[in-house]
């Protein structure tokens, strides 16, 4: 759908389209797609040797369940949807795929599979251990296409990968290097929390992922938006990391960015979401800030916040 197209987009055709196959409540149809309307089209950046271009602003759809949400999103020009096989256990992907399987080939899905075959400071160089990965990351990656309705996933990511034990095991990298090489996904990838910095240096030295996924706000702190669990990262030693991974043509991708509360910009400017998003996404080494939108309002705050200006 090109701008004119979306501009023009009538609320009883929204209504039309917003319930066709999915289910949407009425409370959150009544609001108008007033926002859908820019003098040029949403930036997309290229998320480093993947190839894969994705709007700056990003669907995170972990927080909602609701389809209508999902559709006003993508009406905006929002071309990236992130979920994951555990959000909403196994539904948030059901509701993705429900939603967008009619315009799939437009869309770039990016999902997560976690890896916690043993409990910590078990040996996980034995062969009972990479058969348990294996049938771990099989069974997630099925779960998740019949689920996404398609067969194949464009970011396929270790779920809060959190030791270079597991994201540089020799199974993982196996398995993940033989989807990419029949197209059952087309970049692999890593999100983490905690010990961020060191795991992208672990990787800028083995150069394997071809995205990485990073929790980044202008504070170096945030709260999880699930468990209110306040956490601060060495801002300074990540990025110096996101920037050898950008040379070494790694995408990008900020979470959290609105998790810090709202950043004021300039002094003349009021602290908003909106500048918290852009303080991520002016930075020349992130490609996109998947921002997790609840509702209508933060929807509308962040479209017109990056696509409007
Ligand atoms: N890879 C992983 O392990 C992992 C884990 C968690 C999340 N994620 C992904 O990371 C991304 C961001 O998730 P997130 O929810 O943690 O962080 P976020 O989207 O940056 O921030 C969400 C928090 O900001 C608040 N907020 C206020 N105004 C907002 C606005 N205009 N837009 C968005 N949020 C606003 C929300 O408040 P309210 O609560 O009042 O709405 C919520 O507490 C998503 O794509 C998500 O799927 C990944």
């Amino acid at each position: 759908m090109n701008k004119k197209q979306r501009s023009s987009i009538t609320r009883k055709e929204f209504i039309k389209k917003s319930s066709a196959g999915v289910v949407g409540t009425g409370i959150i149809l009544q609001k108008p797609l007033s926002w859908v309307s820019w003098n040029t089209e949403p930036e997309k950046r290229t998320l480093g040797r993947s190839g894969i271009e994705v709007t700056t602003l990003g669907f995170g759809a972990s927080r909602t369940q609701e389809p209508a949400l999902l559709l006003a999103a993508l009406d905006t020009g929002i071309n990236f949807i992130d979920t994951g096989r555990s959000y909403a256990r196994g539904q948030n992907e059901v509701m993705v795929g429900k939603t967008v399987k009619d315009r799939r080939k437009d869309l770039i899905i990016q999902s997560k599979v976690r890896i916690r075959p043993s409990e910590k400071g078990d040996d996980l160089k034995t062969k009972e251990a990479s058969k348990k990965i294996r049938e771990m990351m099989q069974k997630s990656l099925d779960e998740s296409l019949e689920a996404l309705q398609t067969d194949y996933i464009d970011i396929w990511l270790i779920h809060g990968a959190d030791s270079e034990e597991i994201l540089h095991h020799e199974t993982v990298m196996e398995f993940f290097s033989d989807l990419k090489q029949r197209g059952i996904i087309r970049a692999t990838g890593f999100s983490s929390h905690h010990n961020q910095a060191e795991l992208l240096e672990a990787d800028n030295a083995l150069n394997f992922y071809d995205v990485a996924m990073v929790s980044y706000t202008f504070s170096g702190s945030y709260t999880h938006s699930n468990s209110g669990t306040f956490s601060q990262y060495n801002q300074e030693a990540l990025e110096r990391e996101m920037k050898i991974a950008h040379q070494h043509q790694k995408g990008i991708i900020g979470m959290k960015a609105c998790s810090a509360g709202p950043f004021k910009g300039k002094d003349d400017e009021k602290a908003s979401f909106g500048n918290a998003i852009k303080w991520v996404l002016d930075k020349p080494y992130i490609q996109s800030a998947a921002v997790a939108m609840a509702n209508f309002t933060q929807i509308e705050e962040n479209t017109k916040a990056i696509f409007g200006s």
